[in-house]
């Protein structure tokens, strides 16, 4: 899709959570490139700060940034206040929780935390944000997901189910909006080499085979309005095909190998 094309159905503002690093930071990059500004939601606003400078700098459009912790329940009507004043053509979900490590090892709190931040939140803001969307008859709504929202993910247990609940809402969100003009997606993402990953703990072999963000990002510009699912990669369809295809037990398993290996959790 084209700049003036994305600019005409999404713009002129866009607002992507969680967006002060990594792929949150690629997909502002991306929309500015693309001539749209950019409303950007983290926790930390020195981070938040630099990528504004960024994206201003490169590209020439305007920037606000929105120091809020998306686990907190105010956070999504106090964000959708914030940016009343602007026209927000496009959201994309990215912020996330990621507790590592066997379910019953990490405090009850750590997951509740996930679910606040991956789900409530995502919710919540496209209650709010896909509210004028509909009325203008046009927008996007992004929900960043995961393969690991497949079938059951051991090691990232609550990470993984409330993926599966951003995916099977991206898609609810495609079917009810397209009538009123808005394109809704869930967006599934493969390895991607974020400074999240990094701190994950993964190995240099692991981290040698995850995509740069970048790519991640221009893909996810190329099929905006091909919902209900894409994925960030050819390959991570292939990988999606093949686990649908599989019986449940080999699916779980196969995440099971693969995460204990690659991710020693506390109590490994
Ligand atoms: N990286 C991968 O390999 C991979 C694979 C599959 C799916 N994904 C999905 O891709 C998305 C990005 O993941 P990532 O790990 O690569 O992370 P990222 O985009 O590098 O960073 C996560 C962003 O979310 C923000 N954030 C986290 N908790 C927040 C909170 N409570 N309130 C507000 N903002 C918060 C962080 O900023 P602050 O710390 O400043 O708040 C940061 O900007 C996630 O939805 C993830 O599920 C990633």
């Amino acid at each position: 899709m084209n700049s003036e094309t994305i600019r005409a159905r999404y713009g002129p503002w866009a607002l992507v959570a969680g967006s002060s690093e990594g792929l949150g930071a690629a997909f502002a990059h991306a929309a500015a490139a693309r001539g749209l500004h950019v409303a950007l939601v983290a926790r930390r606003s020195d981070a938040l700060d630099r990528v504004a400078k960024e994206i201003r700098d490169e590209y020439g459009v305007e920037t606000r940034q929105l120091v809020a912790d998306l686990s907190e329940e105010a956070a999504p009507g106090q964000i959708a206040a914030a940016v009343a004043d602007l026209e927000i053509g496009m959201f994309i979900s990215n912020a996330a929780s990621e507790p590592q490590g066997p379910f019953l090892d990490l405090p009850l709190a750590e997951h509740l935390f996930a679910i606040d931040v991956n789900c409530r939140a995502p919710l919540a803001l496209a209650h709010h944000l896909g509210q004028p969307m509909v009325a203008r008859k046009r927008g996007s709504i992004v929900i960043v997901t995961s393969l690991g929202g497949l079938c059951g993910l051991p090691v990232f247990s609550s990470y993984g189910a409330t993926k599966a609940f951003g995916w099977n809402l991206g898609e609810c969100l495609w079917d009810e909006m397209a009538p009123h003009g808005v394109d809704a997606l869930s967006f599934v993402v493969g390895s991607t080499r974020t400074p999240n990953l990094e701190r994950s703990g993964a190995p240099e072999a692991h981290l040698e085979t995850a995509v740069a963000p970048q790519i991640v990002a221009a893909n996810l510009f190329e099929v905006l309005d091909q919902g209900p699912t894409q994925y960030s990669l050819p390959e991570v369809e292939e990988a999606a095909r093949g686990l649908f295809a599989m019986p449940r037990k080999e699916a779980v398993g196969f995440f099971s190998q693969q995460n204990h290996a690659a991710f020693p959790s506390r109590a490994d």
